[in-house]
C-alpha cells in the first residue's frame, strides 16, 4: 500500500464549523511551495481566504463550490505567466503544489478538495476579478480546507489493465 496519507485523502465537501489555524494554513503553504517545478521555476501564488463573504462569493462563481459556504477556509493557487522560464509547464508545477498541499492537509486530519479553475475560462475571468489579481497571475485552482463532518473511506483504485510494460 501507498503513503497513508495517499490512501487517506479523500475529497471532502462538507465541513464542521472549526476553524483551520494559521500554522496549520503555513504548513500547508510550505507543503505547496516544497512541490517540483519545470528548471526550480516556483512560478505559484497563494491568495488565503478565510473571509465568509468572500468564501461564498468563490462559490458563486465557481458552479462545483458549494462546499465553499461552511468551509472555514480556502487557498486560491495561482500561476504567475511572468516566471517562467520552461513556456506553458506551470500548470504542471501549480498541479504538483496542489497534490502537496492535499496531502498536507490529510497528514494534519484535515479535509480538503481540489476544485479546478483552470482552463475553464468562465471560473478564470471570474477569479481574477474577485481578487484582483495581476495581469500575468492566472488563478490555477481552489483548495477548500477545514475539519470534515465524516471521512470518507479510502479506496484502492489500482487497475493492472492500465499498466504496460516496456510499451503498450
Ligand atoms: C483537476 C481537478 C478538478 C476538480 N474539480 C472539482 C470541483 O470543481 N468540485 C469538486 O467537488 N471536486 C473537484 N475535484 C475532485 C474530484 O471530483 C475527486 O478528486 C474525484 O472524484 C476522486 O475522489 P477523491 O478525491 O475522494 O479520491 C477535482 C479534482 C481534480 C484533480
Amino acid at each position: 500500500m501507498p503513503m497513508q496519507e495517499i490512501i487517506n485523502r479523500r475529497s471532502i465537501r462538507s465541513y464542521r464549523d472549526e476553524a483551520v489555524t494559521e500554522e496549520q494554513v503555513e504548513q500547508i503553504l510550505r507543503a505547496a511551495m516544497a512541490a517540483p517545478s519545470a528548471g526550480n521555476q516556483q512560478p505559484w501564488e497563494f491568495v488565503v481566504v478565510t473571509d465568509r463573504a468572500l468564501l461564498v462569493k468563490i462559490s458563486e462563481v465557481h458552479p462545483h463550490a458549494k462546499m465553499l459556504l461552511e468551509a472555514p477556509a480556502a487557498i486560491l493557487v495561482c500561476g504567475d505567466t511572468n516566471r517562467e522560464k520552461h513556456a506553458d509547464f506551470w500548470v504542471q508545477d501549480c498541479s504538483a503544489a496542489v497534490q502537496n498541499m492535499l496531502l498536507e492537509a490529510t497528514h494534519q486530519a484535515l479535509g480538503s478538495v481540489w476544485l479546478g479553475v483552470y482552463p475553464r475560462q468562465d471560473r478564470v475571468d471570474g477569479l481574477k476579478k474577485l481578487f484582483n489579481l495581476p495581469k500575468s497571475v492566472i488563478p490555477f485552482a481552489v483548495v477548500a480546507l477545514g475539519y470534515a463532518t465524516n471521512q470518507p473511506s479510502p479506496v484502492d483504485r489500482y487497475n493492472p489493465n492500465y499498466v504496460h510494460r516496456n510499451g503498450w
